[in-house]
């Protein structure tokens, strides 16, 4: 039995051993060739940024700010936050390196952990990966459809099938402060029919109510006014050219008047990429829940965290969601080939000639796989059949004094001896075969 470890990792962030590793990598080698095709260019901000913005950027009302956060205090008496999400730290890129100066929009993507300290639970981690997209400098709708088709690209590329697009635009400065009025009036008459988190959310952010799944809550949210009853003219125009836009690639989309999201700073277009209902109930329950993409544009962001009266879109994507659906949905892929040569060695003399053999191989580019601390000749041939190596080297006593080898073909069985000063050349051809 294993023994127990006397450290455990923390709740909610988990290892990613490397049988996983070709889950990210995938996911990372999709997300970054649509990304660049797009024209977007990579952009790394630190892991650690100035509590106040996230405070200022993310929203204080948010429950990632009121509740998420990892913060410390640094030796000199700085507090520092772990990024709960990547939108505040690129307008901070943005706007202290003067990219505004550069030709508009700057399209920009990420890729890595954020760290929020949420209630662990199927699909919700405390550390977990985003893949970002933000355009800073650029306020029309064709952008918001850019980015939905881009992050569905990405999903449909990675195989994920029964996508659907839920969309709201939720108003700008114009227009929703008379919507909230009117929220807050409706739901003031309710207030006794509100679970908890909503009276709380009744003064702080209404709007958020919208988005409460308690059965309760449900009922009255659905009589509640819609916003898009209430939208100015110029939030109607670019909520319909938005949706024109998606009608003309056909991307599947679904107008949801609860869709308000929970950070402060988006105005007009938000959106979420979900798997659509699926059939099995307990795949409803875990994936139905959770989406895979989450976004909308932030036209006010810029501006109040000190740059340009900027206007900005973008996305992004939960990495570990789309891994896990990919494995419920048992979506494969081509696994990278192992190594395809195997080079066993028996006595001193053959391990020293092996070890700088191994060096001329990695020089010619030929990946070679061993175990130089097994001394065992069978042991090493198990080996190299569990990697399914095409072919074996065999280098004993005999051949290191003779200055020979045995190329040895794993699927016949079939030997031949070579000079090891050729072995390389032999082998190049063999696996032209
Ligand atoms: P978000 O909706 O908070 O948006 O997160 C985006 C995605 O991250 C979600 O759709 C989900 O897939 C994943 N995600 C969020 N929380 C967790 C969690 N606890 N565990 C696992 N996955 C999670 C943002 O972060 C915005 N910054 C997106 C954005 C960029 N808007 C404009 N630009």
């Amino acid at each position: 039995m294993a023994k127990k470890a006397k450290f455990q990792r923390p709740a909610g962030m988990y290892d990613i051993l490397p049988g996983d590793q070709q889950y990210f990598q995938k996911v990372y080698s999709v997300c970054e060739n649509i990304a660049n095709f797009y024209g977007f260019k990579k952009i790394d901000t630190p892991i650690l940024e100035d509590t106040n913005l996230y405070s200022k950027g993310t929203g204080l009302t948010t429950d990632i700010v009121q509740k998420q956060m990892y913060t410390l205090r640094t030796k000199g008496g700085d507090y520092l936050t772990l990024r709960p999400e990547f939108t505040p730290g690129i307008v901070r890129a943005y706007i202290g390196h003067g990219m505004k100066n550069l030709p508009q929009p700057v399209k920009l993507y990420s890729i890595g952990p954020v760290f929020r300290h949420e209630k662990a639970q199927a699909g919700r981690y405390r550390q977990f990966h985003q893949f970002n997209l933000e355009v800073i400098g650029d306020g029309s709708p064709v952008i918001d459809a850019q980015i939905i088709q881009v992050f569905y690209n990405i999903l449909f590329e990675l195989k994920l099938k029964n996508l659907i697009i839920g969309i709201n635009n939720i108003g700008d400065n114009q227009c929703r402060p008379y919507y909230k009025k009117l929220l807050l009036s409706y739901f003031r008459g309710r207030v006794e029919s509100l679970c908890v988190d909503c009276r709380r959310r009744l003064k702080e952010s209404p709007l958020r109510i919208l988005d409460c799944k308690e059965e309760k809550c449900q009922r009255i949210i659905s009589q509640a006014p819609q916003i898009i009853d209430h939208l100015c003219n110029e939030c109607h125009r670019h909520f319909k050219s938005v949706l024109e836009f998606l009608d003309e690639i056909e991307l599947p989309y679904h107008l949801n008047p609860y869709l308000v999201r929970g950070l402060d700073y988006y105005t007009k277009t938000v959106f979420e990429i979900f798997l659509e209902s699926p059939k099995k109930t307990e795949d409803k329950e875990q994936f139905a829940r959770n989406a895979l993409v989450g976004g909308g544009r932030y036209d006010s962001l810029v501006k109040l965290l000190g740059g340009e009266d900027e206007k900005a879109s973008g996305g992004a994507l939960g990495i570990e969601r789309v891994i896990s659906v990919m494995k419920a949905k048992e979506i494969k892929f081509p696994k990278s080939a192992g190594a395809p040569v195997f080079l066993a060695q028996l006595g001193t003399m053959a391990k020293r000639k092996s070890l700088r053999l191994l060096e001329d191989f990695r020089k010619a580019k030929i990946q070679v796989a061993e175990s130089f601390g097994k001394d065992s000749l069978k042991a090493q041939l198990t080996m190299a059949d569990r990697i399914g190596a095409k072919y074996t080297l065999l280098l004993g006593q005999k051949e290191a004094l003779e200055g020979s080898i045995i190329i040895r073909d794993m699927k016949t069985g079939r030997q031949e001896t070579v000079k090891l000063e050729k072995v390389i050349k032999e082998i190049k051809k063999h696996l032209k075969k």
